[in-house]
């Protein structure tokens, strides 16, 4: 029995990680072996380089280097944990995947869509989500659900904001093209949020 991968995605602060603390609750209530992961990172290597990606030294990383970073992480996981745990049966559910590579490195840093494409298909060695959750969220939003606070921002907040932007433009734009990615309004409770996600989940769950 192969098992179900479940990939969450959105802008910082867009409540991917509450949702994903419901999901597994519900699946251990109900005893489905279930597996949670973060990208970069995940495995021995992959926390490693997550150190680089991470590391405020590492300012002068050029976003080509940065790419290939995350899809060496990326290699390392997938053959070390979530095709092994997908072919146990378990359901594995990361924490951001390579819709997040496309947004970010392509759509708000601007190399090739097809470069990014063609890296992620290589580093996955063709491993895609079955269900992808897209919590959409509006940039200042998200930024004060982090912050705490809703003041002027100053300028490499605002910075920060346009770069977010064009992360969620790219979400979306993904989102249209993508059968496996449902776009989720994340401006509303999360309770409300989590019933779509879990009526999706089980849904395939029970097929
Ligand atoms: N639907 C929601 N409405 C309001 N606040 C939320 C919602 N979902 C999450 N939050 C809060 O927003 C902050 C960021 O959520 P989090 O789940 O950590 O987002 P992410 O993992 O996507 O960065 C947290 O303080 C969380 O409690
Ligand atoms: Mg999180």
């Amino acid at each position: 029995m192969r098992g179900l991968f479940v990939t969450f995605e959105g802008i910082d602060g867009c409540g991917k990680t509450t949702q994903i603390e419901m999901l597994s609750s519900d699946l251990r209530a109900e005893g489905i072996p279930y597996i949670l992961i973060r990208e970069p990172g995940g495995t021995a290597i992959g926390e490693k380089i997550r150190t680089i990606l991470l590391d405020k030294a590492n300012s002068g990383m050029h976003a080509r280097t940065e790419l290939l970073l995350y899809e060496a992480a990326r290699a390392q996981i997938v053959e070390e944990k979530i095709r092994p745990e997908l072919e146990a049966g378990k359901v594995v559910i990361c924490d951001r995947f390579y819709d997040s590579t496309v947004a970010y490195q392509s759509f708000a840093r601007g190399l090739l869509r097809s470069d990014v494409d063609y890296l992620n298909r290589w580093s996955t060695a063709d491993l895609a989500p079955d269900l992808t959750f897209l919590l959409d969220l509006d940039e200042k939003t998200a930024y004060n659900r982090r912050h705490g606070r809703s003041d002027e921002e100053d300028r490499l907040e605002a910075e920060g904001l346009a770069f977010m932007k064009k992360v969620r433009e790219g979400y979306l734009a993904l989102g249209q093209d993508e059968k496996r990615i449902k776009v989720i309004d994340a401006a509303s409770s999360p309770e409300q949020i989590y019933q779509k996600i879990k009526l999706a989940v089980w849904e395939v769950l029970e097929r």
